[in-house]
């Protein structure tokens, strides 16, 4: 696409694209809320550097690409219901929230299909957040894998994350600094296939990983868990990976449809603090 209101810069990397030339701060028009939209199906993942937003300037950028999905087991932000803050103190000792790779929400009936998240206090070291393009990962799938995959349901849940058991349980919330709800609510199980089609693009993707997939259906856990791990290895090697590596200002959106993402460490003693909203899912 020849773009007129903005300008893509592809990272060079699997996945991933710098927008320049707009203010987000202003209201977008409906010839640049289309080149953006048809960016982000291209390169999966638009980083919009140095743009000085409020809170609703960045509500008002994610419902011009669908309404608000809905956001479980973390509390919004005070005076806000659809932001949430992706939060880590200099002091704070937690285990890094979201470091395994996911899509948002793939436990939902229908997940978000983005993820919008802007950078507000951003540690000098570490910090970065990465993505793998699952598009590239079943395209580049040897046959025999792939075979093994076709036609399969996984069996999406958040319980290993957010159940009062889970990893950000009730054992885990003294120490973090972010306000996640464990809730039995995290017990639910939704299937999806795992090799999906994009439901804007049709492109065939893999969908989710272990982590929200705890199942395939039909399968005992004895196959299905070494058949998810073998997966989850294989998405994400390195060579789908887009690094990105954060500025205070940059708001980045991602398609959770097309890509895994993981948070990363390596800033201890350092404050970190992006929000987070969520783009509904088609
Ligand atoms: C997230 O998965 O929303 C958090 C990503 C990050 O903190 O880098």
């Amino acid at each position: 696409m020849t773009y007129s209101t903005i300008t893509v810069t592809p990272s060079g990397q699997a996945c991933g694209a710098s927008v320049t030339g707009l203010d987000l701060s202003a209201p977008l028009t409906e010839q640049q809320v289309t080149e953006i939209r048809a960016a982000w199906l291209e390169h999966h993942v638009l980083a919009f550097p140095d743009q000085i937003l409020t809170d609703d300037d960045q509500e008002r950028f994610t419902v011009a690409f669908g309404g608000f999905g809905d956001d479980p087991f973390i509390a919004p932000i005070p005076g806000r219901k659809h932001v949430i803050a992706v939060k880590r103190l200099a002091h704070e000792t937690s285990p890094i929230f979201a470091e395994a790779w996911h899509s948002d929400w793939s436990f939902q009936a229908r997940p978000p299909a983005g993820t919008c998240l802007y950078g507000i206090t951003i540690p000098p070291v570490g910090g970065d957040t990465l993505f793998a393009n699952q598009h590239a990962a079943l395209d580049a799938m040897p046959g025999d894998l792939r075979a093994r995959l076709e036609g399969l349901m996984a069996i999406h849940s958040a319980k290993k994350a957010y159940a009062p058991e889970g990893s950000y349980g009730e054992g885990d919330m003294a120490r973090r600094s972010m306000d996640i709800r464990p809730s039995r609510e995290a017990e639910a199980t939704q299937l999806h296939p795992l090799i999906r089609a994009h439901p804007e693009t049709g492109r065939l993707g893999l969908f989710s990983c272990l982590g929200y997939i705890i199942g395939i259906d039909g399968m005992s856990d004895e196959e299905a868990f070494p058949l998810l791990l073998e997966l989850y290895h294989w998405q994400g090697r390195e060579q789908f990976h887009y690094r990105h590596r954060w500025q205070k200002n940059t708001l980045l959106m991602w398609d959770n449809r097309s890509v895994l993402h993981a948070a990363t460490g390596g800033y201890d003693g350092h404050d970190r603090l992006l929000h987070r909203t969520t783009i509904a899912g088609v």
